[in-house]
């Protein structure tokens, strides 16, 4: 059933196979994607996926990134006379899968674009010229014959504002475009294993999906309505075909969790403005590593009522700076303004679009509400890095923790005397882990760390969901754990317990030097060891990280680990 062409040009290839009845998938496969969206932290680039359905009318089901423009249109014009294709329906407008559709239009100048309401209106902006279109709401149905009746599924904010699914009745796969991807890239079409892609499957979810848990929740319902799904087209990575009820149980239980949290903090950006989407993700990221839920609004699309509310039923609340005076946004941010209390947090973060409102006098009239700013304002004043990306994601975790520490304290107490004496017996070492991944590097000072395999050599870290290193601890990610010395530890313990502020340098005025894996080796340490993690188990609220050991020295060979002896068990 599938026939596989490739072509290659640098690191860029294409792959084209029949899936189904009259179904051609065009995918555009990216070995070597560079790390600069915050969902990109695993190691394995990633794919765009595209689709020709093929009735006695003919639908191209998104396109691709603008880098793959000759070796796409090139694919496209193998399978099919661009000129003959009928529709062309639009998932989303995110320029990874829409970035082609000006020179679609020009192959296709007959092509109706059909999109939700939202996908439509930021196409003209995007395209800047007249093109034939058809706006389709939830459950409106489109034949192209043959039995290949499509229904649309409106699911907004998965991940952007505009998204919809499409269901074809006769082959009964899900178009999801964003939903249910993820970033890996190889030559199976299809999510032939399993256990090669869930890290990578959960990570993406995390980044792009747990912010919208909610909208999640709402689109699995909608998908409830459809006749069976048999395979997930995803426009990122494989396409789900062997286990599409485990991925679709798997996204409704983490999204049930996640929506269950007491606390919400709503997050207002843009989505077509400077890099508001991105930075909007990693704060809202974040913040979800917390045990708070996130729900996410475009300002540009969001009617006042819909401001007011979100804005009544969340404890904290992200803003975006937006486009000077005057715009629809503008008037999107005075609802907010109106509608906050003095008892609520806020952090406010700029867009970097080029004629961003400045940030203080947004501040200003925050401080005159008398809210709790949660974090010092986000000021970009360059193309967003990998940095900045990092200081985002640690300011939204601080807020998260700012509004869940009540909550905390109180679950520590609860925990009976006897038996939380009883378990403060159980002692660990002392031991700080250090990371870099990039240009961002992280620690954290860290006891429950135990051997756990001998061949392997492996060893477990149990680290807490909303730790910041957290993030440079994913499957294939690559750390040090260097053991501190009984007697000369207290100075390092220090230094790392501090609490640093989102983005700070955690290693300034500490000697380091550089492991083979590229982390940094703390040159007062008893030993290190460079680990690489294989793979992580979750628990309430903590990921037992499993890593297997490469390398390793000791600085010392009679010196002796510091030791934790503790009093309690619901502390470290
Ligand atoms: C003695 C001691 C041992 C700790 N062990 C761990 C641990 O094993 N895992 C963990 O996630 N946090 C542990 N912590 C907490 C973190 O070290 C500390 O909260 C962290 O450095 C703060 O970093 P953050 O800014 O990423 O939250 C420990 C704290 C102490 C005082």
């Amino acid at each position: 059933m599938v026939a596989l062409t490739e072509r290659t040009q640098r690191r860029l290839t294409t792959q084209t196979a029949e899936i189904a009845a009259e179904t051609t998938t065009l995918r555009s496969l990216d070995w070597d994607r560079d790390r600069f969206d915050i969902e990109f932290g695993l190691q394995n680039g990633t794919t765009y996926n595209s689709f020709i359905i093929r009735g006695d009318r003919v639908a191209l089901v998104d396109t691709s990134h603008e880098k793959f423009r000759q070796l796409y249109l090139d694919v496209l014009k193998e399978q099919i006379d661009p000129a003959t294709i009928d529709y062309l329906i639009i998932s989303h407008t995110e320029p990874d899968h829409s970035g082609l559709v000006r020179d679609v239009l020009a192959l296709a100048p007959n092509v109706t674009v059909v999109g939700s309401k939202v996908a439509i209106q930021f196409l003209e902006d995007f395209v800047h010229q007249p093109f034939q279109r058809q706006i389709v709401k939830n459950g409106d149905k489109l034949d192209l014959g043959q039995g290949h009746e499509l229904e649309f599924v409106i699911a907004p904010n998965l991940h952007w504002p505009d998204t919809m699914f499409t269901y074809d009745a006769k082959t009964q796969i899900l178009f999801t475009c964003d939903a249910f991807g993820l970033h890996y890239c190889d030559s199976h079409t299809f999510d032939d294993d399993l256990s090669t892609i869930e890290a990578d499957f959960r990570f993406y979810y995390e980044c792009l999906m747990a912010p919208n848990a909610r909208s999640v929740l709402s689109a699995l319902k909608r998908m409830g309505d459809l006749p069976e799904v048999n395979m997930i087209a995803t426009g990122h990575g494989p396409l789900l075909l062997h286990n599409v009820a485990e991925w679709v149980d798997r996204y409704r239980r983490w999204s049930q969790t996640k929506a269950k949290a007491e606390t919400t903090v709503a997050v207002f950006y843009v989505s077509d403005y400077g890099y508001s989407d991105r930075l909007s993700q990693a704060l809202a990221r974040g913040v979800t590593k917390t045990e708070v839920a996130v729900e996410m609004l475009d300002l540009k699309f969001a009617d006042p009522q819909e401001v007011q509310e979100l804005v009544g039923r969340s404890a904290g609340i992200i803003i975006a700076t937006t486009p000077v005076a005057g715009t629809q946004t503008q008037a999107a941010v005075s609802t907010v303004l109106a509608a906050v209390n003095s008892k609520q947090a806020i952090g406010i973060f700029e867009s970097y679009g080029g004629n961003d409102e400045p940030v203080d006098p947004l501040l200003n009239r925050f401080r005159d509400l008398g809210v709790t700013i949660a974090f010092p304002p986000i000021r970009v004043k360059d193309t967003p890095t990998e940095a900045t990306y990092q200081l985002c994601e640690e300011a939204g975790t601080d807020l998260g923790q700012l509004l869940s520490r009540d909550r905390a304290i109180q679950k520590m107490k609860s925990l009976d005397t006897d038996l939380d004496k009883a378990l403060g017996r159980i002692s660990g070492g002392l031991y700080i882990i250090t990371a870099k991944k990039g240009e961002v590097a992280s620690a954290m000072l860290a006891s429950w760390v135990m051997q756990a395999s001998f061949k392997p050599l492996g060893l477990t870290i149990a680290v807490a969901k909303d730790r910041a290193i957290e993030s440079l601890m994913q499957v294939g990610d690559r750390f040090v754990l260097n053991v501190l010395e009984e007697g000369n530890h207290l100075s390092l313990m220090k230094h790392f317990l501090k609490r640093f502020a989102p983005g700070a340098d955690r290693f300034a005025g500490v000697k380091t030097q550089s492991a083979e894996n590229g982390s940094p080796i703390l040159t007062d340490a008893l030993s290190y060891l460079e680990c690489e993690v294989t793979s992580r188990m979750e628990t309430a609220d903590h990921w037992i990280v499993y890593s297997t050991v490469q390398a390793g020295r000791v600085s010392k060979p009679d010196a002796l680990t510091a030791v934790h002896h503790r009093k309690v068990g619901n502390h470290y």
